[in-house]
């Protein structure tokens, strides 16, 4: 068995850094290779596929709704980074790719940037970039684009539904447009990585080194993932292999060809290896050496020794046969400059070497908003029209980039609070599953050209605020809305609603009602005379009540400074329009007439409290 786990000695760090390593791939370098069986490559602002090597990119146009194309006007950029797509619209609040995924499925993700100064500038724009809910990082591809390089982010992460959304985002540093080049999804083997926990972790790549004197980056097909191996050489002696590592043992597929060449030292030394390059940011890490005898494989062919990471124990006596071997350390802190040091085992004939490594940073993941929530937005989103660009991933996260419109609660469950659509030029209807959001407590769909009926939404529970005036609604105002008992709001007007307001609802205390434009009505209650109430209706005519008649509440519109009164003992009519008594006259509501009687109450005998206000 090749696959050996380092104990990592030292305490577990856990310190969430969102950062990834900045890894650079030479701009001209032509990736050979052919159409790998289960990836999406994405050449973002083409038009139509191109190929690279043996590699076909396809063009965005399927996966994203939002942004603009362009193309590069400088010379000998590879075709695939010729494209590029671009986000001018300022108040969005991501822009998004949707990636189709197996669910569960274990990916690599890989975003490539090259500026190519499309938008005239000479500098490119720094922005964020998230996958699902999670905050992946920052781009920022200024040193590259400035040494000619295309600077590419990547991270494994696991598929979270059946599609996996990729977005930028402007930041605080955002001063131009954010824009992408390639977007690469690849299906990686369930072996791969596999000591991750990838329910609550990402894998951020780091590095992933091939050590010796050889210069040619390995890739597909060589790596049936397409991964980099980038060449690593320092003033180590470099050593050829002189034969085949056994490929299946590794739990990681690296290809063949990453143990061609190692870095060594003589008998009885140590090696010293300062890699990954740079300063790293304090954060747990995955960790994989790779290495493998380099003489002909015989019964000799093999070395021992102790690895070290940072004056740590990494792993004792490590047997390195001509087979190959690889040591892994699923969580293993690191801080700055990391260097890997090995120590010859007692009378080893000839010194440590390694040949490949990989260095990924373990990424919290943001979480994901409750299912239950999203398949309600999901359906939204299908019946809905016209929808904000920004509409796509994950409704909530990251935490400053939800939809437009949507506020949510980022307890324990990420729940959506509040929907304020107001005015956002929708159309289409309401989804019966639009109920399934029972912690919404605001729902703002005013001023839209929303149509339908109103579903049933007597599930959320928590609503104290409905506002769908403005609209086209049709059917009856709904009878649930009486089970809303936290409900405090409600604005129907100017919509295609039939009958009137339920029952259920007329004494609810402090509740806020509107329905028609322009019959708006302050609803009074009689401390006298519980059982009535009144009401001061402004400012249509008052005529006689239209009792029993299936309309809606205040049809017809009553007169302005009239007042009704409103017999809740009085029977309804079939169809929930409840009876009025109307008086021309009095304009204050001390005034009142009790149904049938005429009666204008003496101020005194009214003592009149306000139950319910309907503006
Ligand atoms: C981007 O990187 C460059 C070069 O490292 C650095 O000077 C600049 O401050 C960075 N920009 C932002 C906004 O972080
Ligand atoms: C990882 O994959 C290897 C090879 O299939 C298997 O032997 C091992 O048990 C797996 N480890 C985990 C944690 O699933
Ligand atoms: C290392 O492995 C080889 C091949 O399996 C074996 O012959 C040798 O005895 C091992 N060396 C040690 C010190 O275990
Ligand atoms: C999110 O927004 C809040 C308030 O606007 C701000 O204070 C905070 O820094 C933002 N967080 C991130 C990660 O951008
Ligand atoms: C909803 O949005 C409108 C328009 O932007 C605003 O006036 C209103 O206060 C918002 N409502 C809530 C509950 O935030
Ligand atoms: C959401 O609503 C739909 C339609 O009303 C229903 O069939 C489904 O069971 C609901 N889902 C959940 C998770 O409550
Ligand atoms: C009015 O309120 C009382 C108590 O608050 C309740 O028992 C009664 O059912 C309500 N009436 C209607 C018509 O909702
Ligand atoms: C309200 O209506 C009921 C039923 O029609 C009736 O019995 C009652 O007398 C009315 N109350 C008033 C104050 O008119």
């Amino acid at each position: 068995m090749a696959e050996k786990e380092s104990s990592p000695g030292g305490q577990k760090m856990y310190i969430p850094i969102s950062l990834l390593w900045l890894v650079s791939i030479p701009l001209l370098s032509s990736v050979n290779s052919l159409p790998t069986p289960r990836g999406t490559l994405i050449t973002c602002g083409a038009s139509n596929a191109i190929a690279s090597g043996d590699l076909k990119y396809v063009p965005d146009d399927g996966f994203t709704k939002v942004g603009n194309k362009a193309t590069i006007s400088a010379p000998n950029v590879m075709p695939i980074l010729r494209n590029l797509r671009f986000f001018p619209d300022k108040s969005a609040r991501k822009y998004c790719y949707a990636v189709p995924v197996v669910k569960g499925g274990k990916y690599l993700v890989r975003t490539s940037y090259y500026y190519g100064g499309f938008d005239g500038g000479t500098t490119p724009p720094v922005f964020d970039q998230i996958i699902d809910g999670t905050m992946w990082g920052t781009v920022n591809t200024t040193d590259d684009y400035s040494n000619g390089l295309t600077s590419y982010y990547e991270l494994v992460i696991a598929a979270m539904g059946k599609f996996m959304s990729v977005c930028l985002a402007r930041n605080s540093a955002t001063v131009s447009d954010p824009f992408i080049s390639l977007l690469e999804v690849e299906y990686l083997d369930e072996s791969v990585y596999n000591s991750t926990d990838f329910k609550t972790y990402a894998l951020g790549t780091v590095s992933r080194a091939i050590f010796g004197d050889t210069d040619s980056t390995i890739s597909y097909p060589e790596d049936q993932y397409n991964r980099y191996w980038h060449p690593f050489k320092d003033e180590n002696p470099t050593v050829e292999s002189k034969s085949g590592v056994k490929m299946l043992s590794f739990w990681n597929m690296p290809p063949v060809s990453a143990f061609s060449s190692a870095l060594t030292t003589s008998r009885g030394k140590n090696l010293k290896v300062k890699w990954p390059q740079g300063s790293l940011p304090e954060s747990l890490y995955y960790i994989s050496l790779y290495f493998q005898d380099s003489r002909t494989e015989s019964p000799y062919s093999w070395r021992v020794f102790d690895i070290w990471v940072n004056g740590k124990k990494f792993y004792s006596n490590l047997n390195v046969t001509a087979d190959g071997v690889s040591v892994f350390a699923a969580q293993w802190p690191l801080f700055g400059q990391t260097e890997i040091e090995m120590t010859p085992g007692d009378g080893i004939p000839v010194g440590p070497l390694i040949n490949a490594g990989e260095v990924l940073q373990l990424l919290p993941l943001g979480g994901r908003t409750h299912t239950r929530d999203v398949m309600a937005m999901d359906d939204l989103t299908q019946t809905l029209d016209k929808l904000p660009s920004d509409w796509y991933g994950d409704p909530c996260l990251p935490k400053n980039h939800s939809w437009t419109g949507v506020t949510c609660s980022y307890g324990k469950l990420v729940r959506i609070l509040a929907l304020n659509f107001t005015g956002m030029g929708l159309s289409g209807s309401l989804p019966s599953s639009l109920g399934n959001l029972t912690s919404l407590t605001h729902l703002w769909l005013g001023g839209n050209k929303l149509s339908g009926n109103i579903p049933d939404m007597s599930s959320a529970t928590e609503l104290k605020s409905l506002h769908l005036e403005n609209n086209q609604f049709e059917g009856p105002v709904p009878d649930w809305l009486g089970e809303l008992h936290k409900i405090q709001e409600i604005f129907l007007q100017n919509n295609k609603l039939t009958g009137g307001i339920p029952k259920n609802l007329h004494n609810r205390s402090g509740l806020n009602i509107q329905t028609e434009e322009g019959s708006s009505a302050t609803l009074y209650r009689s401390k006298r005379a519980p059982s009535s109430i009144a009401m001061e209706v402004l400012p249509a005519p008052c005529t006689s009540n239209p009792t029993g008649q299936p309309s809606r509440l205040f049809s017809p519109p009553f007169d302005h400074g009239s007042h009704c009164l409103h017999n809740l003992s009085a029977p309804t009519s079939p169809a929930g329009s409840v009876p009025f008594n109307c008086e021309e006259k009095p304009r204050v509501p001390k005034y009142l007439a009790t149904p049938g009687k005429v009666d204008v109450a003496a101020e005194e005998d009214f003592e009149l409290s306000l139950v319910s206000s309907w503006i």
